[in-house]
């Protein structure tokens, strides 16, 4: 299979694409600048210091040893708080989305308080405005990040802390769970997908509808298979089986790029392989091996998911 390196987005605060990846970046610059001025200076007064070592000046100890480390200290801790109210501000127009990380995925509800649309372990944000994400855990402390587009926040359960994000370039990026949350913490990764204004609220108001009905018999007996199978218990595919909510909405897991948090590139191949044997794929996951099914079963279900969009 193809590492997620070879086929998912950027994952560099050094190429900024969000607003808040660019605060983080030009602070970075400034701070490493700051303390390359700062280190030549303390260079030079030890230089001095030592040539006069047989009658030292006190002005030597308050410039070295207090002013220059304050103001430097100073300085850092306006920028990075400046930096950091601007990312936690809620924004009075953005978009709210729920983001709650489970062991090992990521629930994602888009406008909670109004048309609710859910999906899983891809995000997908309008180019240019603001996104206001609450986020949640389910179980364990995890970490939002997408380093292309945002600072990260901490995800823990019991509260909610607010991340506002705006994107600022069209494209697919990556993000990462950057909390030790248990073996599969590396592999809970995620996609962000970046769309054109027009074409999100398009994607938005596709998105609300039910799963298309399958076309084919052999996508039939595939959705005969996820019912026979018990498999709604924990997952919801919207107008064919609602209210599992225990694992990833499954309504329009064929269209999401990746597959098992961004790990995998999805395709009815990856799908079978992961139904089989998702515990092997990924060490710690709540759901079970389902390797008892026959062949042309696991070829159903696999061909219906891949068929969801
Ligand atoms: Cu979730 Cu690390």
């Amino acid at each position: 299979m193809d590492s997620a390196l070879d086929i998912f987005g950027s994952q560099s605060w050094l190429r900024p694409a969000g607003i808040g990846a660019a605060s983080a970046y030009d602070l970075t610059l400034a701070m490493t600048a700051g303390f390359g001025v700062v280190f030549v200076l303390m260079m030079a007064l030890i230089a001095l210091a030592w040539r006069a070592r047989a009658a030292p000046r006190t002005w030597w100890i308050w410039t070295g040893g207090i002013i220059v480390p304050m103001t430097a200290i100073l300085l850092v801790l306006t920028g990075s708080t400046l930096a950091l109210v601007a990312m936690t501000r809620a924004d009075e127009n953005a978009l709210v989305v729920d983001v709650t990380a489970h062991q090992y995925w990521w629930d994602i509800v888009y406008d909670p308080d109004g048309m609710a649309v859910r999906d899983a372990n891809e995000l997908v944000l309008p180019e240019g405005r603001p996104v206001t994400l609450r986020l949640h855990a389910a179980d364990v402390i995890h970490s939002f990040w997408v380093p292309s587009i945002s600072g990260k926040m901490d995800m823990i359960p019991g509260r909610v802390n607010t991340l506002t994000v705006t994107a600022t370039e069209a494209g697919r990026f990556r993000g990462q769970c950057a909390e030790f949350c248990g073996l599969s913490h590396p592999r809970m990764a995620f996609e962000v997908l970046v769309l054109e204004p027009a074409a999100f609220d398009d994607w938005l108001t596709d998105s609300a509808g039910p799963a298309r009905d399958p076309a084919r018999t052999d996508l039939v007996a595939g959705r005969d298979v996820f019912a026979q199978q018990g498999c709604a218990a924990c997952h919801e595919i919207r107008g064919v089986a609602e209210g599992g909510r225990l694992g990833p909405d499954l309504t329009r897991v064929g269209a999401r790029g990746s597959l098992g948090a961004g790990m995998w590139r999805m395709n009815q191949g990856t799908l079978a392989g992961w139904i089989a044997s998702v515990r092997d794929m990924k060490p710690g996951a709540q759901m079970p091996n389902f390797n008892h099914l026959s062949g042309p079963d696991l070829r159903a279900v696999s061909a219906y998911l891949a068929s969801l969009k």
